[in-house]
């Protein structure tokens, strides 16, 4: 949530700040602001709304001269998305400008405090403090003032702190959020995360909790959290520029969805060794694995989702009991998790607030953490025991679509594996596991090529109020991450239901004017399916049917269908995704959605 930018260099900073922010903006996007360093002080300019509106507003950045600034988009925590709201702040005096991603918990204390010393207040945000305090301990040395700011806040807090009396000097400051460093020649960065910076630099430094950098344009420093220097490695990044942009998509989803078999491809493809699975990273032998009397997943969202389809998939193949816990929840519930419980965290981004507290919580209590991250050298990757990357490229829309299909992916492959360990399936099984693992990539595609009339759907279903989706087993996990595709983006109402529970209540929502959305790709609940769709269509409702190719049964039972390929139902979740994410992009795009950028949201919740 927000994000931040910093560039010192040779060159005019603004607009290279601004293009970070442009590929920072699936951050936070209710309004963005630039700070730069000229003739001695600090010009700033902020704006309401886009990164877009900022740009206009400063000429893509030409009308701010300097070679030294930060630059931040926001998703509001304290205050309206105003002008004055925008980051950065400033101190009374002028001198200092900063940026911030996170929650200053004590800045009421601080206010007051700085209110009672005779400090003034422009805007409504816990941030401004940090302004203040500067000012406050500046005596011309900015490392002491920034260590010495730092030391007074609590919460979380990644800073980025620019000072009029040092010119070609950045700080920045992170406590619990994500903040890299990036090397150039003759200029230097930091940012919230690596696609702000892909296109100027691919070396880059990840800096760790209570750790501070200070950089100009010739060199970085990095410090611990007494000021003591501190040597850092460098890391280089993988992927190219244009796995950031959208490539000639309208919309960076519609590229992700898109993307999907090749990405599921490069999560599934690296670990298949002569028919074989081999899960370089995580690496416990028969023994070492049996001692996990049981497995626990913790995520928030779509990850969550993901989750309970492995639940399901990994009981079911290991015979090992699972819980599914919801991160937010886990962690403040006294869990019951020792050294025999294996925690698996999911998170695309690797940075979310909630599941890496619910890691915390668990390792502390002796939990073996084992990751499943998009993100190389993210927060969980870097706190988890083991890490199994997903490799899935950057994903910029804010809704998931490929995180979500190479986290079942990865999933599955630990499933496989650990079923096989445990001497839970022979020879046989595992063999025929494997080679529906293999066939995934192709099934996505298939599964795009199949609903090229979902479009057609999605015009004859946009003007709904409410939509209901339903399903059995692990179509009903399924059916969970459907709803929230198409409530999240369309912003049209939507629950998801087992679909045998729907009669114990819900089932009095249902009238002629709704669609239900019936996920009926566990072949061998079919006929139950078929049941629940009954039950609705007496009660006048509409029914899209989605079904396993080339089956015909469901054209009875539904007014419209939807088709994916056929394959291991335990795998099914995969290729249904692709026709409900198709359907949620095409119904937001007929209802005028902005949908890369749904409203109230941020791809990155590094918030409570
Ligand atoms: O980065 P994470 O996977 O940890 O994010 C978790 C959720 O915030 C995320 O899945 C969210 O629900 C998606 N944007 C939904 O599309």
């Amino acid at each position: 949530m927000c994000g931040i930018v910093g560039f010192t260099g040779q060159v005019q900073a603004a607009p290279i700040l601004l293009e970070g922010l442009r590929r920072l903006e699936y951050r936070g996007y209710d309004s963005a602001g630039v700070a730069v360093q000229h003739g001695g002080a600090i010009e700033m300019v902020k704006a309401s709304g886009t990164v877009e509106r900022l740009a206009e507003k400063t000429a893509g950045g030409a009308s701010l001269p300097g070679e030294c600034g930060i630059a931040h988009t926001r998703w509001a925590t304290h205050g309206a998305p105003t002008d004055t709201n925008a980051h950065p702040h400033l101190s009374g005096d002028g001198r200092f400008a900063v940026v911030h991603n996170g929650i200053i918990e004590n800045y009421a204390a601080l206010r007051a405090e700085l209110l009672s010393e005779g400090y003034a207040f422009a805007s409504e945000t816990d941030t401004e403090v940090v302004a203040h305090l500067l000012e406050h301990y500046y005596d011309g040395n900015l490392k002491r003032a920034v260590m010495r700011t730092a030391a007074r806040l609590e919460g979380s807090y990644v800073l980025g702190v620019l000072c009029a009396d040092e010119p070609g000097r950045l700080f920045c400051v992170k406590e619990a959020g994500p903040l890299i460093l990036g090397l150039g020649v003759g200029e230097n960065y930091f940012a919230s995360d690596v696609t702000a910076l892909v296109g100027r630099t691919k070396n880059v430094i990840y800096l760790e909790d209570g750790e501070m950098a200070e950089l100009t344009p010739e060199n970085i420093s990095v410090y611990d959290r007494t000021g003591r220097e501190i040597s850092k490695s460098v890391s280089h990044v993988v992927w190219d520029i244009e796995a950031a942009e959208k490539g000639g998509y309208e919309h960076f989803m519609m590229k992700e969805i898109m993307e999907q078999p090749r990405a599921v491809k490069s999560t599934i493809e690296p670990r298949l060794r002569n028919g074989r699975i081999e899960l370089e990273g995580f690496e416990l032998t028969a023994e070492e694995f049996s001692r996990f009397s049981r497995i626990v997943i913790t995520a928030c969202g779509s990850a969550y989702h993901a989750g309970m389809v492995g639940k399901y998939v990994i009981e079911s193949l290991c015979r090992v009991p699972v819980e599914t816990d919801l991160a937010s929840e886990l962690r403040y519930r006294d869990p019951i998790v020792g050294p025999d419980t294996l925690l698996i965290v999911v998170s695309q981004s690797g940075e979310t607030a909630d599941t890496i507290a619910a890691l915390r919580e668990c390792k502390a209590r002796g939990a073996y953490v084992l990751a499943i991250v998009n993100v190389v050298g993210s927060t969980i990757a870097r706190l988890a025991d083991s890490v199994l990357y997903t490799h899935a490229g950057p994903e910029i829309a804010v809704a998931t679509t490929k995180g979500y299909t190479t986290q079942l992916a990865a999933l599955y492959l630990f499933a496989v594996w650990a079923a096989e360990k445990l001497g839970r399936i022979d020879d046989a099984r595992y063999n025929e596991l494997i080679a529906e693992l293999d066939a995934l990539p192709a099934r996505v595609q298939r599964a795009i090529d199949l609903n090229l009339h979902v479009q057609y759907l999605a015009e004859r279903w946009h003007e709904q109020r409410a939509m209901f989706f339903i399903g059995r087993n692990i179509d009903y996990a399924a059916a969970l991450e459907g709803s929230l595709k198409l409530k999240e983006i369309s912003y049209i109402h939507s629950e998801a239901y087992a679909a045998g529970e729907l009669k114990h209540g819900t089932i009095a929502l249902i009238d002629e004017k709704r669609l239900v959305v019936a996920l009926c790709c566990q072949t061998a609940l079919f006929d139950k399916m078929v049941s629940n769709i009954q039950e609705v269509k007496a009660r006048g409702a509409k029914v899209l049917g989605l079904a396993p190719e080339g089956d015909r049964r469901i054209f009875a039972e539904a007014d419209d269908v939807l088709f994916a390929p056929r394959g291991e139902p335990l795998f099914a979740a995969v290729s249904e995704m692709v026709p409900l994410q198709l359907f949620a992009y095409y119904v937001a795009r007929e209802n005028g959605c902005d949908i890369d950028k749904p409203r109230n949201l941020a791809k990155s919740v590094t918030v409570e």
